[in-house]
């Protein structure tokens, strides 16, 4: 089956500095060979720290910037390919919402005249039915139709988002990336919001590209998980698969700094040393061999190549088969801080960390190079 959406290879160096005749002397390299599928009415977590190319993958996506290299491919068909009338098209099965809302709404134009605009755009709605429409879209975000009347500044955050979310939903789409969605909220707040998203994804069979640098939101809306480090894509699995037994060095650090209610609690805090490296010159071999605690030569020289077992959990390190498995890391009862237990609450049916040791690699595939 083909999936909804299929990234290959995707890179996106951008200049960082130019000689004074101005050719090109120094580069980001944003996104450096990142591939992966989104399946229809299904998430994929993208997660890693600030500046390790989340945001450039989301807008490479959307075509918002022309790739390096690599190749996007919608429903099968190569957005690379595609002439300016498939492309607005793809640009309504495709829409994002950023992490403040407030942002990405006109503070002069009314709600009504936020999700009017789009409708009147792709000429979805007979102009005479719009009205009808937002009060529709507004109640499938939990608004009340009367506030499309009302400015953004009239409303709190996680309502501003709602209304991002009406209005991203006002064409129909069949993927939406979130980035950062609920970042800028309260706690209390972002439990709301990822419950509205997760019950939208059942009802209207949406899939999203969730971009987070926090796990513990990740966990609980996330089907599948890929955790870059510095423009590569270092694990990637199904999420109750990493959640249960990360492999790479890097996932597992990323893990073991969630919060947990019981700090008494017997499990592995894995503390990275040094800062993390620049993508204007990322570090030869393995980009994380700088703070891996693992490092041996080879790493500093050989970059580990994107390699998946059987069950599709796929890990870049050269030592994924030889180190001891991951342990408690993450909590058994999946317990997180006081403050972030709210957030778990709003959600039902956690996922158990079956005790996943050791790695087969006899049937590993290449994903990326
Ligand atoms: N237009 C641009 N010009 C030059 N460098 C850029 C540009 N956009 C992004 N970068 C650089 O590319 C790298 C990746 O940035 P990106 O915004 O994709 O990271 P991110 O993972 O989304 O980070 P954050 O979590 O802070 O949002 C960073 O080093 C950033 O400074
Ligand atoms: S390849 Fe080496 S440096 Fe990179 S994560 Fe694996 S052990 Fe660490
Ligand atoms: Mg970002």
């Amino acid at each position: 089956m083909t999936a909804l959406l299929d990234v290959e290879g995707l890179a996106k160096h951008f200049v960082a500095a130019r000689s004074v005749f101005g050719r090109p002397k120094a580069y980001v390299k944003a996104v450096d060979g990142v591939s992966f599928t989104v399946e229809a009415g299904k998430t994929l977590a993208l997660v890693g720290e600030s500046g390790c190319g989340k945001s450039t993958v989301s807008r490479l996506v959307l075509r918002l910037i022309e790739p390096d290299a690599g190749t996007v491919r919608f429903e099968g068909r190569d957005l690379g390919a595609l002439d300016d009338k498939q492309l607005r098209a793809f640009r309504r099965d495709a829409q994002i919402i950023f992490q403040d809302p407030y942002a990405s709404l006109n503070p002069r134009m009314t709600v009504s005249q936020i999700l009017t605009e789009p409708l009147a755009l792709h000429d979805l709605v007979p102009a005479s039915r719009r009205r009808e429409r937002v009060g529709e879209l507004l109640r499938l975000v939990g608004l009340e139709p009367r506030f499309a009347r009302r400015y953004p500044h009239e409303f709190s955050g996680g309502q501003r988002q709602r209304i991002a979310i009406a209005r991203a939903l006002a064409v129909e789409p069949k993927l939406i990336i979130c980035d950062e969605p609920v970042s800028a909220l309260d706690v209390s707040i972002r439990s709301q919001i990822l419950n509205l998203l997760r019950d939208l994804q059942d009802r209207l069979g949406l899939a999203y590209i969730f971009v987070s640098h926090d796990l513990a939101v990740v966990k609980h809306i996330a089907d599948r998980v890929a955790v870059m480090n510095l423009g590569v894509i270092v694990e990637m699995a199904d999420a109750d698969a990493l959640f249960a037994a990360p492999r790479h060095p890097y996932s597992r650090a990323l893990l073991s700094a969630i919060p947990v209610p019981k700090p008494q609690a017997k499990r592995s805090r894995i503390v990275l040393e040094g800062e993390m490296p620049s993508a204007l010159n990322p570090p030869s071999g393995c980009r994380f061999h700088p703070r891996c605690p693992h490092v041996i030569a080879r790493c500093r020289t050989e970059v580990p190549a994107l390699l998946a077992d059987g069950s599709g959990h796929a890990t870049a390190c050269h030592r994924t088969a030889e180190l001891p498995a991951a342990g408690n890391i993450v909590p058994a009862d999946g317990g997180f801080s006081p403050v972030l237990e709210k957030l778990v609450a709003a959600f039902s049916g956690g996922m158990e960390g079956a005790d996943r040791a050791g790695v087969d690699l006899n049937s590993a595939r290449p994903i990326a190079g």
